[in-house]
């Protein structure tokens, strides 16, 4: 289903071989600013890895997707879903996470392509929570969380990546439906 939200209408589709690109654009030091700074090619190598299994393997919960804008019919960004197992509640949740390239921010994209994540996600119904961990100083990424309906439960003192400890925000959005 497509999403409209402000000027920014989105598909989501499953990350795929031909997307590298997409992950090298990503990769540009203004936009790693709050995600531990710019990867290696063999760190985006690996992750290129990653996002693709995690879109064909019907074992895992989640998917990695490109966000693709219409009616331009342009790929944008990323934005996916996956198990996180949490510490604090000590049980699996699903988490999100997401970028856009700089000439399509600040038009509703992001937000957009959150509401097709919370509906996959929901869809897919492994987990009765989305979690979101945008560090507290990535003011575009908390507000994604506010306008997509996630409530603030706290900070939290998180390593992301794995050694580079950050001040991140824990985001949660209900899945379970209504009066379910
Ligand atoms: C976070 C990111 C994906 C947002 O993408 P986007 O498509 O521009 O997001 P949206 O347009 O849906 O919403 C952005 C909101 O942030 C707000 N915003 C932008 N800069 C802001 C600032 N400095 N202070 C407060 N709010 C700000 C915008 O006003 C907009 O809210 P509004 O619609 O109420 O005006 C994009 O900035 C990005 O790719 N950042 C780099 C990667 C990253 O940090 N990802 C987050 C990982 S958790």
């Amino acid at each position: 289903m497509d999403h409209e939200r402000g000027n920014g209408t989105v598909r989501l589709e499953p990350w795929a071989e031909g997307d590298f690109w997409l992950l090298q654009a990503m990769n540009a030091p203004e936009l790693m600013e709050h995600l531990g700074g710019p990867e290696t090619e063999k760190q985006l190598a690996a992750r290129q890895l990653r996002y693709e299994r995690l879109s064909v393997d019907p074992d895992r919960a989640g998917c990695m997707f490109r966000i693709v804008l219409l009616p331009e019919e342009r790929a944008v960004g990323a934005i996916g879903f996956w198990e996180h197992r949490s510490e604090e509640a000590g049980a699996s949740a699903y988490e999100t996470g997401w970028t856009v390239l700089p000439g399509f921010q600040g038009r509703g994209v992001a937000t957009a392509a959150t509401l097709a994540v919370v509906e996959r996600a929901r869809a897919e119904g492994r987990f009765p929570h989305l979690h979101a961990y945008p560090s507290t100083k990535n003011a575009p990424s908390n507000a994604v969380c506010r306008k997509a309906g996630f409530t603030l439960l706290a900070e939290r003192e998180l390593e992301y990546p794995p050694g580079h400890p950050m001040r991140c925000n824990d985001w949660r959005l209900d899945l379970t439906p209504p009066g379910a």
